[in-house]
């Protein structure tokens, strides 16, 4: 099913994926626990010799099976939310390797966290800093913070994926970074630990992650010569996947580059990645329920749409994709639609796939990342369910939703 297996391969898989839509219907996401712990271990085995922590981005997919491969292997995680810390302790991720980032945490989260005693409040900005100092003194507590500074390099595969621009939302220009150590390094409430940065998603080429990495060293030295001695060195995450079958990015000379100049300044090294350890581990399934032509164009609508993956809608992602045929048959541009009213409502456009017919299973590949956590019930759809394989087998690991779940919470 995936690219890169072989035929074989290919049909056992696309033979497992017919079971499961038989058993619990479509739309559905299949995660291969087994592909995202080897992935997990790869990265791991890759990483030099260096102190050093890999939080798992937990807003790439925070379904709970996967946390807690998460925590049994060793791993730190990256949350962005209360909501992803609560479920970092549900998973038994230990708190003492989570940081929090996110331009916009409340009081009630940057207080859970405190409480928590995470290894970091990543603040990206003054007022932020201020709220922190705050709840660690209300708490009587000294919080342990990283200054999140935005490190005025563009990269990212879309530009809504690009995160680390000079006018960007995120992290703190550098004076203000600066100036944000100073305050911390003479609050008693507040614990300066750590410089973190992060450029953005989807890359391919690392190298703005490396000249951010650089400007992040010198700012680093800086405040070491200041008297500020930090003990984490954050360069965020980033790696993008191979969508388009190509090559993905070259992960052991980004990491050593990292690890050399964490080394440099005496640092431990902490990484976020969230897409690269779990998108290639997700599928996503769906069902052709009609095909009709349209101005010249062969469309498959689906029972699935952007409400369950929204990525080709938002960024024009493209994602491999399967139609789960027996034999062998005609192939013909086409367009895989959602159900939705919307016209951005697609999974794919203008491919050369086997001629869908009603009833078809689709798969769309390499859909582990930023796949369901972004799903939404827009038009009334319950959020779809989700499986994971492992060792040969599969279970349900959640629920589809249900009409019951659409008016929870709700009163006429
Ligand atoms: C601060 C931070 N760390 C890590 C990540 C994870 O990125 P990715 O899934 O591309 O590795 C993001 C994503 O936007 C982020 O903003």
């Amino acid at each position: 099913m995936i690219a890169g297996q072989g035929a074989g391969e290919r049909c056992r898989s696309g033979h497992r994926l017919a079971t499961i839509a038989a058993e619990v219907g479509t739309p559905f996401y299949a995660y291969d626990l087994d592909r995202f712990r080897e992935r997990i271990r790869a990265f791991e085995a890759g990483l030099p010799d260096v102190p050093h922590l890999t939080c798992y981005a937990v807003k790439a997919n925070d379904a709970l099976a996967l946390l807690a491969i998460v925590a049994a292997e060793g791993l730190g995680a990256d949350v962005v939310s209360g909501g992803e810390l609560a479920k970092c302790g549900k998973a038994g991720i230990t708190p003492a390797s989570i940081v929090f980032s996110g331009v916009g945490k409340r009081d009630d989260e940057i207080r859970a966290a405190v409480e928590a005693e995470i290894r970091s409040v990543n603040v990206e900005s003054l007022e932020e800093l201020d709220e922190v100092s705050a709840a660690a003194r209300q708490l009587g507590r000294v919080a342990p913070i990283s200054v999140r500074v935005n490190p005025d390099v563009a990269g990212g595969g879309h530009e809504y994926l690009a995160t680390g621009g000079a006018a960007s939302k995120f992290g703190l220009e550098r004076a203000d970074a600066r100036e944000a150590f100073r305050r911390a390094a003479t609050d008693d409430a507040l614990d300066p630990v750590g410089l973190s940065f992060h450029v953005g998603s989807q890359l391919l080429d690392t190298e703005p992650v490396l000249m951010a990495a650089e400007r992040a060293a010198e700012l680093w030295r800086e405040l070491a010569d200041a008297g500020i001695r930090l003990r984490d060195f954050d360069a965020g995450g980033g790696l993008g996947i191979a969508y388009d079958g190509g090559a993905e990015p070259d992960v052991q000379a980004y990491t050593a580059r990292l690890a050399e100049l964490a080394g440099s300044v005496e640092a431990t090294l902490i990484l976020e990645p969230g897409r690269h350890l779990v998108g290639p581990a997700g599928t996503f399934v769906t069902r052709v329920l009609h095909v009709k032509r349209a101005g010249g164009r062969t469309i498959a609508v689906c029972d699935g749409g952007s409400n369950d993956l929204l990525r080709p809608a938002l960024y024009g992602a493209e994602h491999p994709i399967t139609v789960l045929v027996e034999r062998e048959r005609e192939r013909a541009l086409v367009d895989l639609v959602g159900p939705l009213c919307e016209s951005s409502d697609f999974l794919a456009l203008d491919r050369t796939l086997p001629l869908p017919r009603r009833g078809d299973l689709i798969a769309v590949e390499l859909a582990g990342a930023y796949g369901r956590v972004m799903s939404s019930t827009y038009n009334a759809r319950p959020l779809c369910a989700e499986v994971v394989l492992e060792q040969g087998s599969w279970r349900v690991s959640r629920e589809r939703g249900t009409y019951d779940d659409l008016i929870r919470n709700e009163r006429p």
